[in-house]
């Protein structure tokens, strides 16, 4: 396996490091060979050097390694997060990675932040489309900075876009033996970019007659995801609202150093990132939770066919946090580094 790892900025730096341990000792373990390059780009490269990533950067990923492993991107010296729109952005429309697949997986019930909820009400999976909506860049900004000013950021639907999300969300739910698919999107506003989300929700929903497609307005799933998450087992939404509802979900699993996600295009070079960003104020201080890095690297695992290695890790972090052994944000007393040297240990004496 040839592993491109891009650490990034602030605390992306940090997990980073504690997921490279991760796998370097599981693959010791089970014998598998693993090369793990790491790649500079972030905002001190930027900074230094004024490229986000070289000309040949999306094809060097995609023709030279199975997957990418990236941490966070995020500085305030790039106000304009230029640096983050080339390389995560970039690599999302470049490598087409058009599921973002975000599990949101209690691992004890201590770490569920609502009232008499646990285990069997937090276990649901997130498929955010990954390659428009909102996110494509398509607007502008006419007369900028004066009062007359008008900006204009389209949201970008497609057939194609829309529908592969929503075949996979259909699929990955057969797949698993799961009987429900909820489609959220904005309908009853949005009655042109969403009716097309409507339209295809129904007809692909049409094909899967065992499985129970429902729908509803994203402002009602924030609430019911809040509310009663038990519910949900497959949720679909656009880019936009599934980057929201995904935060959301990091907080049902006991926090945002929770949460994994994977940036798929399955059969294809794909990228793995915890769900969180480089959080600045956490920076350097040796306290941000890896686990969400982590559990990110057993996603990438798990989808590149490495399904006992993958097994091995969660494992881990599972006892992990079960004996405490964890930062503070989940209510431990380790420091960053030391949880990944726990949680590598116990894979090398499980
Ligand atoms: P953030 O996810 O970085 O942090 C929000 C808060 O969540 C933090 O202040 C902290 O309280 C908590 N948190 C996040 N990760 C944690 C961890 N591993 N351990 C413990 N607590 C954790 O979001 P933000 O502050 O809105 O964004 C900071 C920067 O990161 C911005 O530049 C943003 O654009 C960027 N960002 C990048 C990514 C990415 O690269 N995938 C994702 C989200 C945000
Ligand atoms: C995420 C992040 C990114 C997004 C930012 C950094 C552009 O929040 O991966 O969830 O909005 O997709
Ligand atoms: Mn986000």
């Amino acid at each position: 396996m040839r592993i491109a790892v891009i650490a990034g900025d602030g605390i992306g730096k940090e997990v980073t490091a504690e997921a490279v341990k991760v796998l370097t000792a599981v693959t010791q373990v089970t014998g598998r060979s693993i090369d793990l390059e790491p790649l500079p780009w972030s905002a001190d490269y930027f900074l230094a050097t004024g490229i986000t990533l070289p000309p040949n950067g999306y094809a060097m990923l995609r023709d030279e390694f199975d997957a990418v492993l990236l941490g966070a991107l995020g500085d305030p010296r790039v106000p304009d997060n230029r640096h983050a729109r080339d390389i995560l952005l970039g690599a999302r429309f470049e490598l087409d990675l058009y599921v973002n697949y975000r599990p949101v997986r209690l691992i004890d019930d201590r770490l569920c932040p609502l009232k008499d909820r646990g285990r069997k009400d937090v276990n649901f999976v997130v498929f955010r489309e990954n390659t428009e909506g909102v996110y494509v860049s398509v607007g502008g900004r006419f007369k900028a900075g004066t009062d007359d000013e008008i900006a204009i950021q389209e949201e970008i639907n497609t057939f194609k876009g829309v529908n592969r999300i929503i075949r996979h969300a259909f699929e990955y739910a057969a797949a698993h033996g799961l009987k429900k698919v909820c489609m959220a999107d904005k309908s009853n506003a949005m009655q042109q970019g969403h009716a097309l989300w409507q339209r295809v929700f129904k007809t692909v929903a049409s094909e899967y007659p065992g499985i129970t497609a429902s729908h509803l307005y994203i402002d009602a799933l924030a609430m019911f995801l809040v509310k009663d998450p038990g519910q949900f087992e497959v949720v679909v939404t656009n880019n936009l609202f599934g980057d929201i509802v995904t935060d959301i979900g990091g907080a049902l699993q006991g926090g945002l150093g929770m949460a994994a996600s994977g940036n798929i295009h399955p059969g294809k070079t794909s990228l793995f990132e915890p769900v969180h960003g480089s959080a600045p104020p956490l920076a350097g201080k040796n306290v941000a939770n890896p686990m969400g890095a982590i559990l990110s690297a057993a996603l990438m695992l798990e989808t590149l066919g490495a399904t006992d290695e993958a097994a091995r890790v969660e494992a881990a972090v599972e006892a992990a946090v079960h004996a405490d052994m964890t930062t503070g944000d989940i209510g431990g007393k380790l420091g960053t580094s030391l949880v990944g040297d726990w949680i590598a240990a116990k894979i090398q004496k499980p």
